[in-house]
């Protein structure tokens, strides 16, 4: 079923296929998924075309770097029974919305979102002026919209592209939910709830509409989700008519925050592959130790009787996320009283990443030996995407008047 009421609990949410993942995107990103797949029903995706938006010069790397961030995404416990996992262009229905929802979307729109001048700042070697890449927002847009998702789990850097897919919904449904005779519509379907539903829709209504009471659209929402006894267009109707719009045919998406532990970088930074500061998910257990006890530490700790401050310590930060409050009061007390030395304080650190990294390395193998296991979970996910995607772009075409059946 691909309607409005049964998408405000889908999620879905994509990645830029960047070869191995590493402990950030895992404390970041992959514990929410792992969280999300059991409570909703979710789609996750490789955003291959993404990637070719700022590596259409040199597009080799990309097909191993999806196969190799499945496998992370697998390994990491992300269950392929409970979430689909497709490859963005495998369901090229994405690229129909993208040009379709590109017609009514002013340029403006998409030249002030900041990461369009941003990025072309950062990336100065390579030529972002480019058609593709100043409609990557768009195709985010597409990406969302095209499955009626509610939510969108994503970092901090791309709630902006969700803000923008919330403006161009709107934008569709205003254009394009407007039905003859919407108003009369709305009111026998209203009807139809049972008189006890219909008076209490209707108070949610107004309390909705007069006095911008958000409690009561949540109300409503829900009353109507609970209905059996109208049909689903007449339900789309009514979420429609709450709002005061029209029909609506995309529901606004959330973006929804990872409250993620912040999770430093080797040096102390952010983990990330362009400052080579990371520890990949799959890291051999000797490859880790050595790692972590080349990380440099308060430079004041020269000798082992020279006292030190943890909060000018990477080493620090990693205990924070890794270690309970025994071992944080023994660090914080060791190293200001020149009790341990930092190579003792760095052990509870290694040990946690080889532990916390164990189950993943045991699992991975499984897919690495036998890449068809993946192959078929791919194709497998990659049908359930375009049997929505399929229905949602038949509902636009015949919204923009490409009705030749
Ligand atoms: N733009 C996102 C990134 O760079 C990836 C992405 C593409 C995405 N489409 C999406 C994320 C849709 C969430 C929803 O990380
Ligand atoms: Fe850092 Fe630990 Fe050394 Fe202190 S003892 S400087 S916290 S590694």
């Amino acid at each position: 079923m691909n309607t409005v009421a049964t998408q405000h609990q889908r999620v879905l949410s994509g990645m830029r296929p960047t070869g191995k993942l590493h402990l950030g995107h895992y404390h970041g990103v992959l514990k929410n998924w792992l969280k999300l797949q059991h409570e909703y029903e979710c789609f996750f995706f490789v955003a291959d075309w993404h990637a070719l938006t700022t590596e259409y010069e040199s597009p080799q790397g990309i097909s191993d770097s999806t196969w190799e961030m499945v496998v992370d995404w697998l390994a990491a416990g992300v269950n392929s029974g409970s979430a689909k996992l497709f490859i963005q262009s495998m369901v090229p229905e994405h690229a129909e919305l993208h040009l379709l929802l590109s017609m009514s979307t002013p340029l403006s729109w998409l030249e002030r979102v900041p990461s369009y001048k941003d990025q072309q700042e950062k990336l100065r070697e390579k030529d972002l002026a480019t058609y593709g890449f100043l409609g990557y927002p768009l195709l985010q847009s597409a990406d969302i919209l095209i499955y009626k998702a509610g939510q969108v789990p994503v970092g901090e850097d791309q709630v902006v592209h969700v803000e923008l897919t919330r403006e161009i919904a709107r934008r569709f449904n205003h254009l394009y939910g407007r039905e003859a005779g919407f108003e009369e519509k709305a009111e026998a379907a209203v009807k139809k709830m049972g008189k006890k539903n219909e008076k209490l829709y209707k108070e949610l209504r107004n309390k909705f509409q007069e006095q911008g009471d958000h409690s009561a659209l949540e109300t409503a929402r829900a009353l109507l989700n609970d209905q059996k006894n109208i049909s689903l267009g007449d339900k789309e109707r009514l979420f429609g008519f709450l709002e005061g719009g029209g029909k609506i045919i995309f529901p606004e998406p959330q973006a929804l925050l990872t409250k993620a532990a912040k999770m430093p970088g080797l040096d102390g930074q952010k983990m990330s592959k362009s400052y080579g500061n990371t520890i990949t998910l799959r890291e051999d257990p000797d490859v880790i130790e050595q790692k972590i006890r080349k990380m440099p530490t308060d430079p004041a700790r020269v000798r082992l009787d020279d006292p030190g401050e943890p909060d000018k310590c990477p080493v620090w930060e990693f205990h924070q996320v890794y270690s309970d409050d025994k071992t944080q009061a023994w660090v914080q007390e060791g190293c200001r009283q020149a009790k341990i030395g930092c190579l003792d304080c760095k052990q509870p650190v290694i040990t946690a990443i080889v532990n916390e990294t164990l189950p993943i390395r045991e699992r991975a193998q499984e897919y690495l030996e036998d890449p068809n296991i993946v192959r078929n979970i791919i194709n497998e996910g990659c049908e359930a995407a375009r049997d929505i995607a399929r229905d949602t772009l038949e509902e636009v075409r015949q919204l923009m008047g490409l009705n030749y059946k």
